[in-house]
């Protein structure tokens, strides 16, 4: 039986998908808060007998950190995802961070040892992946400097470490770093913001670009490492790196809103960080724009994906089709 952790996010709900659809016995942790509804509504984007694949999911209520709950969770396992995390680039939130994206990971790589798991995958990030000094696409092998780092980077840099611990402890596992996830649903959270931001129509755009990936493509990855003799690599999965002005174009051509055209300075960015601060304080919201975000939107991040195209022989799929998709989508159920 295969365990998902965070099969209520974006790429836990896909995986889900993808996985009752091969016939798979499928257990999945949730939590108390957790929106089952909306995972439910994921499916239905893509099956007509949605309910029917819903109701094959074992969900079981187990936070990452209730190790009575996770112990639980592993009985008869052979094959674990773990997809579960917090994502937020808010310095207040290094705790919460730490305890969930590094301890949790720990936890999970404890429970992994000590029930003889034949094959771990984790989601990581492109964050997680050290920066390229010379210009070039940054690989797999990048050095990892703590310089200019953000708070999910740094927790997601030490669960990796955490995997890897495990890994010479004895347990296969396979780490995948994805760019931006371009998928549907998940409007007003992690990248699914992105729809949100570019529905309000802004004319400006940030400078700089990163590594995009649709979750088509990153579910048909972990699946197919999971499925393969391959072990103990990580991945950088970015489809295409392109920039920020050509992301917001192809949203806001599939939201028929206008194409924003005025390119954002860096003091722009920085009056934004300081109002965002401020709204952030006395609203008690998560900040979106801090010092190190204002550098990743500056710059122009690129990643090399040869080594999963070669060892997986991997194509991608161009990220339009999915862009319209999701639009589609999102305009069905807010505009
Ligand atoms: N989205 C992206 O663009 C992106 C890019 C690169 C890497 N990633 C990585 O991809 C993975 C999945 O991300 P996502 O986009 O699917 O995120 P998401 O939609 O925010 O989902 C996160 C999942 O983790 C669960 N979770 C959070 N804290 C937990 C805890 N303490 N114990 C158990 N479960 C917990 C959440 O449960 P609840 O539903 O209860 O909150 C949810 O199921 C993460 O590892 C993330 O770092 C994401």
């Amino acid at each position: 039986m295969i365990l998902v952790t965070g099969g209520t996010g974006l790429v836990g709900s896909h995986l889900l998908l993808q996985l009752v659809r091969s016939g798979f016995a499928v257990r999945a942790t949730y939590r108390q808060n957790s929106n089952l509804k909306r995972v439910e509504k994921i499916f239905a984007y893509y099956e007509q007998k949605s309910e029917e694949l819903f109701g094959k999911i074992e969900w079981i209520l187990a936070d990452l950190n209730d190790i009575p709950g996770m112990e639980t969770a592993f009985q008869d396992i052979t094959h674990v995802y773990h997809c579960a995390a917090l994502i937020s680039f808010d310095p207040k939130d290094y705790d919460i961070l730490h305890n969930t994206n590094t301890l949790g990971t720990a936890n999970l790589v404890n429970l992994c040892l000590a029930n003889n798991i034949e094959k771990l995958c984790h989601v990581s990030t492109i964050g997680a992946i050290g920066k390229s000094v010379n210009g070039n696409s940054a690989t797999e092998e990048n050095e990892w400097v703590e310089e200019d780092i953000n708070v999910y980077a740094l927790t997601k840099h030490a669960a990796e470490m955490e995997v890897w611990r495990g890994s010479q402890e004895g347990l296969p596992v396979i780490i995948v770093n994805p760019g931006v996830i371009v998928g549907p649903g998940f409007w007003e959270e992690g990248s699914g913001n992105l729809f949100t931001t570019a529905s309000k129509g802004y004319s400006y755009f940030p400078p700089g670009g990163t590594g995009f990936i649709t979750i088509g493509d990153l579910i048909r990855i972990m699946t197919g490492l999971m499925d393969s003799s391959l072990v103990n690599q990580r991945y950088i999965t970015v489809a295409e790196n392109i920039t920020f002005e050509t992301m917001l174009g192809l949203l806001t051509k599939y939201l028929g809103k206008p194409k924003p055209t005025k390119k954002l300075a860096f003091w722009q960015l920085h009056i934004g960080r300081i109002f965002d601060m401020f709204f952030c304080f006395f609203t008690g919201r998560r900040r979106r724009i801090t010092k190190n975000s204002i550098k990743s939107l500056k710059t122009r991040g690129t990643y090399d994906n040869t080594k999963i195209k070669k060892e997986l022989n991997f194509e991608f799929e161009p990220l339009e089709k999915t862009i319209q998709f999701c639009c589609t989508r999102f305009i069905e159920e807010n505009l």
